[in-house]
């Protein structure tokens, strides 16, 4: 099968197409046919080797969290099932013509849904949900902001958030304010510009480093600071430790998350569609942002 793969770790130019016998899956593993893959801010920083001290890759390695698909073969789904999945982060392998998926990490995927919507689902969608819903737990009327709110994890933590009756400040870039009130945020604070505002009861970050700390003092005595960010808030003086947050694959989840994107209720952008072997060009655009939407490749 055609498949993109790091030999070592390094920029982009280190993205190879080449051929690779199509893995078989083992007890509780499902092969799906790979129609699209989303790719994640994740996968530039794993070809970088920003995480190797803790999470080596044998190389030659195959990059990729989310696929969408039909089943081939394995356990508990028939063939030919549409579906979506996350792949395990320390094992990866989407950027392929199959993938080899836990069973417990698939989602369904109704007919009239593309490969490339429900291949942008996953990784993104379960982070912002899983902050909102297993380390936030923010009650309703609560007031949290939410950084990044209209990128790809913002956006399904404004979801659940929202959902949960909460009351959203979203931070996004100045030019983004109208877009993020029609997105469902009760206010907007423009990152970079000083917050006259009510302090927050909590925050949700998705985008770390010294550009969201100035807004994160304006949190209450007793606040809390969740992230999906890497890249640490510089702690001088926040009025809470942040509590970094990494993303757990789980098929149920992400089941409820498709029946919202389904409904219309969770919008999940498509930004760009290329092929597999464009995966450098891919990388390169989530890296350096400003795109309206998940970067999708095509086997
Ligand atoms: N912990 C985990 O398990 C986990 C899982 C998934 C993702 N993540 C991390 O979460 C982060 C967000 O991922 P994503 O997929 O949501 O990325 P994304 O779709 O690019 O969203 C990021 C959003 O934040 C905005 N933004 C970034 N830097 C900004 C700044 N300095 N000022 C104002 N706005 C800024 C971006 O706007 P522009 O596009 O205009 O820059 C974009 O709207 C990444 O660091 C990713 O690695 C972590």
């Amino acid at each position: 099968m055609r498949a993109i793969v790091i030999p070592a770790y390094g920029g982009p130019e280190v993205l190879k197409l080449t051929d690779l016998p199509v893995p078989q899956p083992g007890e509780g593993e499902v092969l799906v046919k790979v129609e699209a893959i989303g790719v994640n801010p994740a996968d530039g920083k794993w070809r970088e080797g920003r995480y190797q001290a803790f999470a080596p890759v044998p190389m030659p390695h195959v990059l990729g969290y989310d696929v969408a698909g039909t089943v081939v073969s394995g356990e508990g789904f028939a063939a030919g099932t549409r579906v979506a999945a996350m792949l395990h982060p320390f094992t990866k392998g989407g950027y392929a013509e199959f993938a080899v998926v836990s069973a417990a990490s698939i989602a369904t995927i109704p007919d009239d849904m593309s490969f490339a919507t429900a291949a942008a689902i996953p990784c993104a969608n379960l982070t912002g949900l899983q902050l909102v819903e297993t380390r936030l737990q923010p009650a309703a009327g609560q007031r949290v902001l939410i950084t990044g709110a209209l990128g790809n994890v913002g956006r399904s933590a404004l979801f659940a958030a929202a959902r949960r009756g909460v009351h959203i400040i979203a931070a996004v870039r100045a030019d983004r304010a109208e877009e993020a009130l029609a997105a469902g945020a009760a206010e907007v604070a423009a990152i970079g510009e000083d917050w006259t505002g009510e302090p927050f009861d909590h925050a949700i970050d998705t985008i770390g480093g010294a550009d969201v700390a100035p807004l994160m003092r304006h949190l209450r005595p007793g606040g809390r600071i969740v992230t999906a960010s890497d890249v640490p808030i510089p702690a001088d003086d926040l009025p809470a430790t942040p509590e970094f947050d990494g993303v757990i694959p789980d098929g149920a989840q992400l089941a409820e998350l498709v029946r919202a994107v389904a409904s219309g209720a969770l919008p999940v952008p498509v930004g760009k569609v290329l092929p597999l072997e464009q995966a450098a060009e891919a990388q390169q655009a989530v890296a350096a942002g400003g795109n309206r939407g998940k970067i999708i490749l095509q086997p």
